[in-house]
């Protein structure tokens, strides 16, 4: 018979290990830790199914902050795992999603649950317990992958850039908060519907790591008006940057600057030394998609699709 029980704090070390050991579970570890004493994280909310002395899943929950100075938190659930070869792993993960939605706090409007298809062999057994559990699909992202090839690069005619170093962060934020109108991007209509425009554009500087203020774009047309932004970070793996936002002001829509936008996103990710670029899509978001693919951003590259599930409540 399978029990679902939460963790006691001792046992913190070894939730964290369950799917191996190494740097990544030490990281799992402290990222727990610290999510226990911010109180993003509770030991209560670290679920663990048993089969008598044998673990056999694992899930826990969080409660993150939207942001944008408001008191709303958003729940979600994180680190699943399952071990390899459990009967009747649907019905462990059932459970183990029924006992979260015990856990959740009165007032609770939502849980969220993200897997990415590049890090799941067992995707198909968590898809299928969220859905028989009421969680629909919130999102669907591709992920694409660029990699430079050394050619000159194409022109951009119809644009120049300005860096975020050179106008600011205001200017950038009120940009982002102008570009951002009419977006077919899921996750974000959600959000700029929490924090309005003005709120989300700030909130996108929250991104904005070391060295980024020179790859974060502002582009002009000759005259001076602004068209659209584009935004490039450095990724979490070696030798990659990410677009963290890029976007076309409503008026300027429709004429192909996106492609210049992307032109220079590449350039930029040379600039600083960098022959990948790795970001993602919503599979809703048609125009996206396809500029992406023009640019030479391959979706079949790598396994990454994000599976964004919600629960709604109440
Ligand atoms: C996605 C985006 C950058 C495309 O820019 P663009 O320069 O207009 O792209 P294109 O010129 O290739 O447009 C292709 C077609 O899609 C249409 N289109 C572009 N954006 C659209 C939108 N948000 N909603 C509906 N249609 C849109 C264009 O009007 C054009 O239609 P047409 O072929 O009938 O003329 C732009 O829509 C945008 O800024 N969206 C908001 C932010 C966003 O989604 N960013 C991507 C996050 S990953």
């Amino acid at each position: 018979m399978v029990v679902i029980r939460s963790i006691a704090r001792s046992e913190l070390a070894a939730f964290a290990r369950l799917g191996g050991a190494g740097a990544s579970a030490d990281r799992l570890e402290t990222e727990l830790a610290e999510m226990w004493r911010s109180g993003e994280g509770r030991p209560e909310w670290c679920l663990l199914a048993e089969v008598g002395k044998l673990m056999v899943g694992r899930l826990a929950m969080a409660a993150l902050p939207v942001g944008c100075g408001l008191d709303t938190l958003e729940h979600r659930l994180v680190v699943p795992w399952l071990a390899d070869g459990t009967e009747d792993a649907e019905q462990v993960v059932r459970g183990l999603l029924e006992a979260s939605v015990a856990a959740l706090p009165p007032g609770a409007q939502t849980l969220d649950a993200r897997l990415n298809a590049e890090l799941r062999p067992d995707l198909a057994i968590w898809r299928g317990a969220l859905e028989s559990s009421g969680f629909t699909v919130f999102q669907e992202k591709q992920g694409f992958l660029w990699t430079d090839d050394q050619h000159p690069p194409s022109p951009t005619p119809r644009l120049r850039f300005r860096t975020l170093a050179e106008v600011g962060g205001d200017a950038y934020a009120a940009a982002m908060a102008r570009g951002i109108a009419g977006t077919l991007d899921r996750n974000d209509r959600h959000y700029v519907g929490l924090c309005g425009p003005d709120g989300w554009g700030r909130e996108m500087l929250g991104y904005l790591g070391p060295g980024d203020d020179t790859s974060w774009l502002l582009a002009d047309d000759p005259g001076g008006s602004l068209v659209g932004y584009v935004a490039l970070s450095a990724f979490d793996e070696p030798d990659t940057a990410t677009v963290i936002h890029i976007g076309v002001l409503p008026e300027c829509r429709g004429r192909g600057y996106i492609d210049e936008l992307l032109t220079a996103a590449a350039r930029a990710a040379r600039a600083r030394g960098l022959r990948h670029i790795f970001s993602d899509v919503d599979t809703e978001n048609g125009p996206m998609l396809a500029a992406m693919r023009r640019a030479g951003h391959d979706p079949d590259a790598r396994g990454w699709h994000i599976w964004h599930y919600r629960l709604s409540l109440g």
